[in-house]
């Protein structure tokens, strides 16, 4: 095997999420999310932009499955709107909500692309929400209830799952910060949403395992092990706290059962009992990790953790103003697989956001496609060095609804015209059709680029 082939059965694909791409949040009676709330809300998103019509995918499905299978991408990573199934978070079912996800699945495999589903990717419902959402006894139950009738719908053709989307984002972004759905802006719920969450994925887990599912489950996180910007003491000082943070604050109760200590003895963290402590450790089958921003860190006497980020300020950054240092993606793969020993790891999103221009009917993204390779070649690197890495998922197959950035960050390898709802392929996207035939960078050359 060179050293730019992946190992054999390796995944290649592309991921989205339900409220970034599928608009329709009206119909066919779907209920609403935090993000809806939130979009709605004005001041929250860039321009006032919501999710409200997205990429139209819930009417455009068939074409966004026809165009994955025509660049050549054998994997899709999607997420499932709870409140299109329960309307109300839970209770009375939503049947056409149901026919919506059977349509898409069953399209997948007509065209020969394997599903991943993540089952949570941030759009609560709002009236779980309303009830004190994460941090209710209940939300455990709620969570359950819902991934149960997923895996029961949908087990029979989806083998491969995803309980929740980046945690971290969740309760951080979404309770500390506020700069996410819901918008809470209160250390102490953060960390209880944080606990919900963990509790809320154990569950799920339990439950794939004793419906007796064949396939495989996991968890998926955004957390990166930064390199210290010097070698001095307090640098790595920081670092080691933002590490806590960054990754142990999830990864550590997956694994071994409890937050990491410099949380407990810093923070006022929820305390597991002996059996939540079980629940959150019941086994999964891979680890996933999404990865965009490597960080220099160094000391900060007022930052959160007491850690801050350098950006060199020579280095060029994408559109989100992350700096692109692959490295950090190899020491990551190369460190999770030593503290957590996952039995594989998946890339289950990379990529960067670029300004793309259309013309002619082509986009030639040269950066994003730098950004991939340097990115791909850094994952090859990092199973040279042990790692039992199996997938890679490019975000995003579209350009889509960025959050609070609304939809000026374009993340996607396809390109998508607002006023129209009409798709380009970037050249990006047919360079990710070689990688995934070539099984790695040793492409005889794009084909269509
Ligand atoms: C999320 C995506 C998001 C992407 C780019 C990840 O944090 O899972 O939903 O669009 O990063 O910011």
């Amino acid at each position: 095997m060179s050293l730019s082939t992946f190992p054999e059965g390796f995944l290649w694909g592309a991921a989205t999420a339900s409220y970034q791409i599928e608009g329709a949040a009206n119909e066919d009676g779907r209920g609403s999310s935090v993000w809806d709330t939130f979009s709605h809300t004005p001041g929250k998103v860039a321009h006032g932009e919501t999710g409200d019509v997205a990429c139209d995918h819930y009417h455009r499905y068939a074409e966004d499955v026809a165009l994955m299978s025509e660049i050549g991408l054998p994997n899709y990573r999607f997420s499932i709107s709870w409140t299109r199934l329960f309307p109300q978070g839970q209770g009375a079912r939503n049947q056409k909500g149901f026919d919506f996800y059977n349509r898409l699945i069953d399209e997948l495999l007509r065209q020969g692309i394997e599903p991943c589903v993540t089952l949570f990717h941030w759009d609560y419902p709002q009236a779980l929400e309303d009830l004190g959402g994460w941090t209710n006894p209940d939300a455990r139950k709620w969570f359950g209830d819902y991934a149960e009738a997923c895996f029961e719908a949908f087990g029979d053709r989806c083998k491969r799952w995803i309980t929740l989307n980046e945690p971290w984002c969740h309760a951080y972004l979404g309770n500390a910060t506020g700069v996410h759905a819901p918008g809470n802006k209160d250390l102490a719920t953060c960390w209880k949403v944080g606990h919900g969450l963990l509790l809320g994925h154990g569950e799920a887990v339990r439950r794939f395992r004793a419906l007796g599912q064949s396939g495989e489950i996991g968890l998926t996180t955004n957390h990166q092990w930064g390199i210290p910007l010097t070698d001095s003491e307090i640098d790595r000082k920081a670092t080691d706290q933002y590490n806590a943070f960054s990754a142990g604050w999830f990864l550590d109760p997956v694994y071994h059962g409890d937050y990491p200590e410099y949380l407990k003895r810093t923070f006022d963290m929820p305390s597991f009992t002996a059996e939540e402590s079980a629940l959150v450790q019941e086994k999964t089958d891979f680890m996933g990790l999404n990865f965009y921003e490597g960080s220099f860190i160094q000391w900060s006497d007022t930052a959160f953790v007491n850690a801050s980020t350098y950006k060199d300020p020579t280095m060029e950054t994408t559109q989100m103003g992350w700096l692109s240092l692959p490295e950090t993606l190899k020491q990551t793969l190369v460190l999770s697989q030593k503290v957590y020993t996952p039995p594989k790891i998946y890339i289950t999103e990379n990529g960067a956001a670029y300004d793309d221009v259309l013309e002619n009917g082509r986009v030639h993204d040269q950066k994003r496609m730098s950004f991939l390779r340097d990115y791909i070649r850094a994952a090859r690197e990092a199973i040279s060095l042990g790692v039992n890495l199996r997938g890679y998922f490019v975000w995003s197959l579209l350009d889509n609804f960025e959050w609070a950035e609304g939809y000026r960050p374009t993340f996607g390898i396809v390109h998508v015209d607002y006023a129209t709802q009409a798709r380009t392929p970037k050249d990006s996207a047919w360079m990710m059709g070689e990688v995934a035939r070539a099984n790695g960078l040793d492409y005889a050359g794009a084909t269509k680029v």
